[in-house]
């Protein structure tokens, strides 16, 4: 089926994309005193469901999501990616969080029919138990998806975003995942434009004020290939190198951007970001 462009939100519509925005970042910043040592993903999944529809009265996306007959339903409410995942990690008991490790949660909600989408990464352990490794590429990733945020305005293109990504990222060594990208959102979970970390500037096309899309670059150390894994939804790096993601849901305004998925633990944009 063809998927259409997100429409231009009215100013009711904006407002309920902050909400969405602001609820799944909440969920965010109550999972993170939980992201310790020793705890399964599983419990991850089941603390956050029961947040998502016990205490915000909304609903996780990505439960019994199917985005193409090619996939069965997703079977959790969140997606937790550890270290060489590089997205639609699945939740599992048997999985425990241990220092060192790198660990993406990414929760999507659905509020008054509207969607949030948002992830971080979050970093198992002390800070000397974390590899110097871990943390630039977590770091790096970071400010990768701000060179691509910067770039949102009206009449900028889309490959001006995914160009800002891909040349910091690649500045680094990184590789820049392309077979996952970010998208348009709305009442919709995923819509059209696909919004690629790679591009070239001034190609694609140009961004519109009251469009709503993420940026969620996934940076590999290693190659950019990915493969998925029996369970039909994990996706590995083929070389089974560190992987790292962050996402925003983006609305473009009539000067710039405004990140939507902002919450009181939402992490402080770079220092490069002057606003
Ligand atoms: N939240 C993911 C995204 O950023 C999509 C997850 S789909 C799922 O687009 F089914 F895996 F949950
Ligand atoms: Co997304
Ligand atoms: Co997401």
């Amino acid at each position: 089926m063809e998927k259409s462009l997100p429409p231009k939100l009215a100013a009711d519509e904006i407002e309920k994309m902050r909400i969405a925005g602001k609820l799944a970042s909440e969920v965010l910043d109550y999972i993170t005193p939980h992201v310790q040592e020793g705890i399964s993903t599983f419990e991850l999944n089941r603390l956050c469901h029961d947040y998502i529809v016990n205490i915000q009265d909304a609903i996780p996306a990505p439960l019994n999501y199917q985005p193409s007959s090619s996939y069965t339903p997703y079977p959790y409410s969140i997606c937790t990616s550890v270290n060489e995942v590089i997205c639609h990690g699945i939740p599992s008991k048997s999985q425990i969080l241990k220092a060192g490790d790198i660990v993406n949660i990414d929760v999507t909600v659905i509020k008054n029919s509207y969607h949030g989408d948002t992830s971080r990464m979050f970093l198992i352990g002390d800070y000397n138990q974390i590899s110097e490794k871990a943390k630039k590429l977590c770091r790096v990733t970071y400010e990768s998806m701000w060179k691509g945020i910067e770039q949102v305005a009206p009449n900028a293109y889309l490959g001006d975003i995914g160009y800002a990504i891909q040349t910091y990222a690649q500045s680094f060594g990184y590789n820049v995942v392309e077979d996952y990208c970010g998208h348009g959102i709305g009442r919709i979970f995923h819509t059209e434009p696909q919004v690629l970390h790679v591009g070239k500037p001034k190609t694609g096309m140009q961004l519109y004020e009251g469009m709503a899309f993420t940026i969620e670059p996934m940076i590999n150390v290693g190659t950019k290939a990915g493969k998925i894994m029996s369970d039909g939804w994990t996706v590995k790096t083929k070389d089974s190198s560190l992987s790292a993601q962050f996402e925003h849901t983006i609305l473009v305004t009539n000067n710039g951007y405004e990140v939507l998925t902002q919450s009181a633990g939402t992490p402080l944009p770079p220092d490069f970001i002057v606003k």
